[in-house]
């Protein structure tokens, strides 16, 4: 035992470990568990043992869930969510707050219990995880209460399937079930495989405050079990995990009209410029890849420093690590606890021999682990090339990799090269500086001069392949409601043959029209030479070009190059909208006998052409009043909460209303700062064609808008599987629908597959497709000394 002199003179901290008896005993009285479907816990089936990381020993049983089990919570879902959807928002609002209460009540139980179950140290799960648990649900609370005024004519969208992880296991249970329930909808969560257990104590809080049976339910078990509950009869998938899994869930929900929000992996940038306050940039990045160790998917995870103080940076990073504290989680005094089970701690142990292997340096704290359990000495690595195997692929445990950079410039092009888009850090202390480079940076979440701070009011979710959907605030809640169900309108012409035709043989025929596609502002040839016919009732009306593959690729090249619109300011970009609404206007009755030669009747295609001129003006009008918020966060920020561009979308339009179908969607698309490649309808795709002139004369900088003609669900597939295309929107039928998400794959954009709409109504317009067009990005701007 330490005198203490001893003590006085080392200054080092004694243990203060915080009591595991009461969670010990709730324990050894449960034994073993079942799930928590329809309001009370089944009798436990096969089940397997969740551990504590940090010492190895088994806590409790759980059960493996089967297919039977999920159809079981699902069906009691089913059966509570009219009623729990038909209750006023004020008392959804009051189940809410009783949780929250709850959760208050049991917060240094729940605290504990998580420390047990998943590693982390007790100074987080008492500081951040619980607090903030509570904090969604008195948030969410709020929403359950406003829904009606806030979203009219929203509704829930039903029972919610909810797959979660296990590095924050309480709270992303909260960011999945507080939503949902405000926006009255009925859940079935399965927790990860590791960490079950405040699950399960969670849903003892709702069967404790009496919560209506079936609102929660909670099904353990695998990713098997997660498979299944995939596969149930549900709404939607909420997820949370990795990407790969995410991929997974993608493709298999394709086609079945789930909604679906995945929130995956990141390789988030960490950027210290040179005037940045070095020594809160180290305490940031302690609070970022050092925090919950490492297992973080929002983690800054790849710090980037500017060359001029790189060596001074280091130099005082590497003094900090040796600080650190490493051992049982549940003392008060230590910094980083285990990770969370022995197959996460080799999985960081390879990643990182992989990349000292490939040339990186290991900078390792020298501290003394303890002798058994999941514990891994924090670091971080330098010396990594971009070839190097931890470059891009997340560690998920606590170490970062350490580059340099000159620029700005250059700090945003290494930001940027990855395939990931979850969140950054920014470290300056120049305000337009970090103002600039958290625009430019491509995240879901940006921080200045701090790292990892979420709040339930603030919008968190990623971009690129860190999936889509956001959790928290407005935009969070949006995700768990449907919008006024459009009603779906038959496509006349829905099969259109689009085989080739040599132009030869059309002029032959005496049609002298062969629309050309548009690229870049110029008029385009097909890259196959080819064309096929326009017929209108057995009469060829003209010649279009069938585009292929390469005229995609072509079209997103010419699309690239135009990155300036999206820099452009909104009032820019609304004088361009009014000019060409204004142009639209002036060939008016040109572009309604276009649509009567295609069929229309003339007063249709008057109606038709004095919409899309209407939309030219309403999308010009909404160009600069599309606004993002400021949030009111728990902590000194100021969080913007603001609509940014995907970048290059693609935009399959629907045969029905070929010029208003195409207009409907393009023009709110680069309204918002995108550009586009356009697939206009088959089956009368010159009102589309005819239009690249009005773009020609309207300003509109060339590569905003491109056209590419032909069959439609042929370029459809391409740009769903195009790397550089960011966002898809398809119109049209169910197998196009189910075709285009399962081919999105690849880069995981988001893609919005609708059936044909009545353009003509007020579905055919608004503020959701600007809400589509874009993504919030969460800003935090500090205040304050
Ligand atoms: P995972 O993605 O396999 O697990 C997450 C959740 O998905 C768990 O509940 C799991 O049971 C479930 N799941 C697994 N396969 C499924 C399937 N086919 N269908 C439906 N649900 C399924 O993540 P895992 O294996 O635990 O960790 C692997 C790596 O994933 C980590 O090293 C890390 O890189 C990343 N990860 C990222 C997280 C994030 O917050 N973005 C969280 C956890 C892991």
């Amino acid at each position: 035992m330490p005198s203490v002199k001893d003590i006085l003179m080392s200054m080092d901290y004694g243990p203060a470990p915080e009591s595991a008896a009461e969670v010990g005993k709730w324990l050894a009285a449960r034994g073993a568990f079942g799930h928590f479907i329809g309001g009370a816990f089944t009798a436990p089936g096969e089940t397997f043992a969740t551990t504590n990381p940090a010492t190895g020993e088994d806590l409790a049983l759980v059960t493996q869930g089967t297919e039977a089990d999920i159809a079981a919570a699902v069906a009691a879902a089913r059966k509570a969510q009219p009623g729990w959807a038909a209750l006023p928002g004020h008392e959804r609002a009051k189940w809410l707050y009783a949780i929250a209460r709850h959760v208050q009540k049991r917060e240094r139980f729940l605290a504990v219990l998580e420390v047990l179950d998943n590693g982390k140290p007790i100074r987080e799960t008492r500081d951040i995880d619980i607090p903030l648990v509570a904090r969604h649900f008195y948030h969410h609370a709020g929403w359950a209460e406003l829904l009606a005024e806030e979203f009219p004519g929203a509704a829930p969208l039903g029972v919610c399937g909810q797959i979660i992880p296990w590095n924050f296991p309480l709270l992303m249970l909260a960011w999945k079930i507080a939503p949902a329930l405000a926006a009255g909808n009925t859940v079935v969560l399965k927790p990860a495989e590791y960490t079950p257990l405040t699950a399960l104590a969670f849903a003892e809080i709702c069967a404790e405050i009496g919560l209506p049976a079936g609102v929660v339910n909670i099904v353990t078990g695998d990713g098997e079990t997660g498979a299944a509950l995939v596969a149930a009869d549900v709404d939607k998938i909420a997820f949370t995990g990795s990407t790969e899994v995410g991929r997974a869930i993608r493709k298999a929900t394709a086609g079945t009209g789930k909604s679906l929000t995945l929130e995956l992996g990141g390789k988030s940038p960490f950027i210290v410029c040179a005037d940045a306050d070095l020594d809160a940039a180290v305490e940031g990045v302690v609070d970022s890849i050092w925090f919950n160790q490492g297992q973080v998917c929002c983690a800054g995870s790849r710090i980037l420093v500017a060359e001029a103080v790189e060596a001074s940076f280091t130099r005082h990073l590497t003094d900090r690590l040796a600080k650190l504290r490493v051992g049982d989680p549940l003392d008060k005094s230590v910094d980083m606890g285990a990770l969370v089970h022995p197959v996460q701690l080799a999985r960081v142990q390879e990643m990182v021999a992989a990349g000292t292997a490939a040339g990186a340096r290991l900078v390792q704290a020298e501290c003394a682990l303890p002798g058994k359990g999941c514990f891994y000495a924090p670091g971080f690595l330098t010396g990594v090339n971009p070839a190097n195997p931890v470059a891009d692929a997340e560690i998920f445990g606590p170490v970062a990799t350490v580059t340099s950079f000159r620029t700005p410039d250059e700090a945003v092009e290494l930001a940027n090269a990855t395939r990931y888009g979850l969140a950054a850090s920014v470290w300056t202390e120049n305000v337009n500086l970090a103002m600039d480079l958290a625009a430019k940076v491509k995240a879901g979440v940006v921080w200045v001069n701090s790292a990892n701070i979420f709040d339930a009011g603030a919008a968190f979710g990623g971009m690129r392949e860190s999936g889509f959907g956001r959790e928290g605030g407005r935009a969070g809640l949006r995700d768990y409601l449907r919008s006024p169900e459009p009603e779906e309108v038959p496509e006349a012409t829905a099969a259109f043959d689009t085989s080739p035709m040599a132009e030869a043989v059309g002029q032959a025929s005496g049609i002298d029209r062969t629309a050309k596609m548009y690229v870049g502002g110029k008029q385009a040839r097909p890259d196959s030479g080819q064309s096929y016919a326009v017929t209108q009732g057995g009469r060829v009306l003209g010649l279009a070009g069938l585009g292929s593959r390469k005229d995609i690729r072509n079209a997103v090249e010419a699309a690239a190059k135009a990155g300036g619109w999206g820099r452009a300011t909104a009032h820019n970009r609304a004088q361009v909208l009014y000019y060409l609404g204004e142009n639209l206007s002036a060939r008016a009755a040109e572009f309604a006998a276009r649509l009567v030669e295609g069929g229309h009747f003339p007063d249709a295609a008057a109606l038709e052409v004095d919409l899309s001129i209407r939309r030219a003006f309403y999308y010009a009008a909404q160009a600069d009043k599309f606004d993002g918020a400021v949030t009111a966060t728990r902590t000194a920020h100021v969080t913007l909460q603001m609509p940014e561009p995907f970048g290059i979308m693609g935009i399959v339009c629907p045969d029905a209303a070929p010029l208003l179908g195409f207009v409907s969607l393009v023009l709110p698309a680069i309204a918002m700062g995108n550009r586009v490649v356009a697939v206009p309808a088959a089956s009368r795709p010159f009102s589309a064609t005819d239009l690249s002139q009005v773009l020609d004369c309207s300003d509109v900088p060339d590569g905003v808008v491109n056209i590419v003609t032909g069959p439609k669900e042929e370029l459809a597939a391409v740009l769903a599987r195009h790397d550089e295309v960011a966002a898809l929107w398809y119109a049209g039928g169910a197998e196009g629908r189910a075709m285009v998400e399962a081919e999105s794959t690849g880069n995981l954009k988001p893609v919005w597959a609708t059936a044909n709409l009545d353009w003509t109504g007020p579905q055919g317009q608004g503020r959701t497709f600007l809400q589509r067009a874009t993504q919030v990005k969460t800003i935090w701007v500090p205040y304050g000394e």
